[in-house]
């Protein structure tokens, strides 16, 4: 079969192209530790604030281990519950969010963690805050008239004034 001198260069050069991207795609998920965030389960939306119905009927930290924690963050429009979350410097901290009304977003700013958030759907992701200091936490898909007031904050506290918060 005769391939034309320019069709052959564009096919290699688009199989190299698909090999970069693969390449690039391996490196940040094993490196830099990108994950993409999963579908963790379904919850019934109307059912969201019913005491013992799920967890985010009180939405908070839960403590499972020295320095591991879980977040139960429910988002609505137009505040996350909780809307502050504190937690010790070099914790690793699991959230899980999903949504009371309509489509929102959840960025923590300067970390792996950008999740869409559906009613009925809970979102997950994993991050570690080595770093003191406080992260805004955002909403980043249109939610409505109120969207650009949605945020929160996870304080990230030394841990000798964390400890000293505890005692
Ligand atoms: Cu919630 Cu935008």
């Amino acid at each position: 079969m005769h391939v034309d001198k320019y069709e052959q260069i564009w096919i290699r050069i688009s199989i190299f192209v698909l090999v970069v991207f693969t390449l690039a795609v391996l490196t940040a998920t094993v490196s830099a530790g990108i994950q993409v965030p999963g579908v963790e389960g379904r919850v019934d939306p109307n059912l969201i604030t019913t005491p013992g119905a799920s967890p985010w009927a009180e939405p908070g930290i839960r403590e499972l281990a020295p320095g591991k924690y879980e977040a139960y963050v429910l988002a609505q429009i137009w505040v996350f519950q909780p809307n502050e979350i504190r937690i010790p410097a070099g914790s690793e901290i699991t959230f899980y969010v999903t949504s009371k009304d309509i489509q929102h977003g959840f960025k923590i700013m300067d970390t792996n963690i950008n999740m869409m958030v559906l009613p009925g759907q809970v979102s997950k992701l994993k991050t570690t805050f080595d770093k003191p200091g406080t992260y805004n936490v955002i909403c980043h898909e249109y939610c409505g008239i109120g969207h650009h007031t949605m945020y929160g904050q996870i304080v990230v506290e030394e841990v000798a004034a964390a400890a000293a918060a505890n005692e």
